[in-house]
């Protein structure tokens, strides 16, 4: 499909910054194919035009670590602390589900995700079937792993067969990739993290982690194994493959200069940190040494929103807070975390407004009040937006959202099968 955004201001990048200026975008297909200079071969008369005026385009926002599913769980688990959440609330629920419960669980996060202006994520959880059937309707872009909990060296692991079998099934979708997701160091045995990161480096995948999360992850891994949480899967030989660690809240001096040396590229996860109460991840710190950096928003039995620019928000304050300096971390740190940041770590050709990358973007509204003046937009995206102002989503090329009309989701649908399975699970 041909789309013309017309002359609308939009966040393109120059350089290692991030610039605003007024542009008009040409899409074709599943690509952005000029910026202000129409392809000779562009017919516009065909297109499907845009209109700029009080409109700010930005790449869509990339949620680098979450658990779509979980967003059935929303608000069915809080005030507890970490592993009450886990072993006590959220593994029981988890066990009585359904394999279609993920189906509209992760179709109910995707869109909380688009109407906020998120293009793709990285999902880890154990039911690839209905998640990448999810995905394949709403039109977004997903990276999908499969959860992984194991102690044994075991090349025949079931989950592990079925992880490789469900990823043939979602190959011919070019919106899907895929990569191991061992849970992590507190389920996973050394032998069994081993084994998953050999069969990772056979078949080429990426592998999606949580990393020192909790105090409590830490000092049970210092009594059992005498290391970090860092350390054991580094002995593993997790980072040998290109990885991605969600939390990393607890680390030492010298886990930072590891995961820099192995460019492990970090998502940090602040809401769920901190409603948690695991605390805050040192990322001013990790952002010194080099490290990538991104933003997720985690589960929503966590979280508890999917919502990109509330978490943008978070990351923006909480260092500033924390370190009691304000220049810690800026607004073009933070959109960069939410934006390229991801898709470098997910291997994407998306994350910012650049010809020839995939058509993944935003189009937000600037003649509403959070938006109201258009002073320094790049600030406003990290510390006045808060999502309700995304008006059309475009994914692959594709309009999934328009005027705020979701294009590929039955929204009352859902909310239908939502309500009910949550009645069925008692919740
Ligand atoms: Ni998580």
């Amino acid at each position: 499909m041909l789309i013309v955004i017309r002359n609308a201001l939009a966040v393109l990048p120059q350089g290692d910054a991030d610039v605003i200026g007024r542009h008009t975008i040409y899409i074709n297909e599943d690509k952005i194919v000029g910026i202000d200079e129409r392809p000779a071969d562009f017919a516009e008369e065909d297109a499907h035009i845009i209109d700029g005026t009080d409109r700010l385009v930005i790449p869509g926002l990339v949620n680098a670590h979450t658990h779509t599913y979980m967003s059935m769980m929303r608000n069915c688990a809080d005030d507890l602390s970490f592993m009450d959440w886990l072993f006590n609330r959220v593994d029981p629920i988890e066990g009585k589900l359904l394999p279609e419960d993920a189906y509209w669980g992760s179709l109910l996060g995707q869109i909380e995700m688009i109407r906020s202006g998120t293009t793709t994520f990285n999902d880890m959880q154990m039911h690839i079937h209905q998640t990448t059937k999810a995905v394949r309707e709403s039109g977004m872009r997903a990276v999908i792993c499969r959860g992984l909990v194991g102690g044994d060296y075991d090349r025949n692991d079931i989950r592990l067969q079925q992880a490789l079998e469900e990823m043939e099934e979602g190959r011919e979708c070019s919106r899907l990739s895929f990569r191991l997701g061992p849970h992590a160091p507190y389920t996973c045995g050394p032998d069994y993290l081993r084994m998953v990161a050999d069969v990772a480096k056979e078949k080429g995948l990426g592998i999606h982690i949580h990393l020192a999360e909790s105090v409590t992850e830490s000092e049970n891994m210092r009594k059992d194994h005498d290391c970090t949480p860092i350390e054991y899967a580094l002995s593993a030989g997790i980072f040998d493959v290109p990885t991605i660690a969600a939390h990393c809240v607890q680390l030492s001096e010298k886990d930072i200069k590891i995961l820099a040396d192995h460019n492990v590229s970090v998502v940090t996860n602040p809401a769920s940190n901190m409603k948690l109460g695991n605390g805050f991840a040192p990322v001013p710190e990790m952002m010194a040494a080099g490290i990538n950096v991104c933003l997720g928003t985690d589960g929503a039995a966590s979280n508890n929103a999917q919502n990109m620019f509330r978490e943008m928000g978070y990351l923006s304050m909480i260092h500033k807070g924390t370190h009691a300096t304000p220049q810690c971390i800026g607004a073009p740190e933070v959109f960069r975390a939410a934006t390229i940041n991801g898709a470098k770590a997910l291997g994407l050709n998306t994350g910012s407004i650049e010809k020839g990358k995939k058509a993944d973007l935003a189009i937000l509204r600037l003649d509403v009040p959070s938006m109201m003046p258009n002073n320094n937009l790049l600030a406003a995206l990290c510390y006045s937006a808060n999502g309700s102002e995304v008006d059309t989503v475009i994914i692959d090329g594709r309009i999934v959202m328009e005027g705020g009309e979701l294009k590929t989701i039955d929204e009352e649908r859902v909310y239908s099968e939502i309500r009910s399975m949550c009645s069925r699970l008692g919740l």
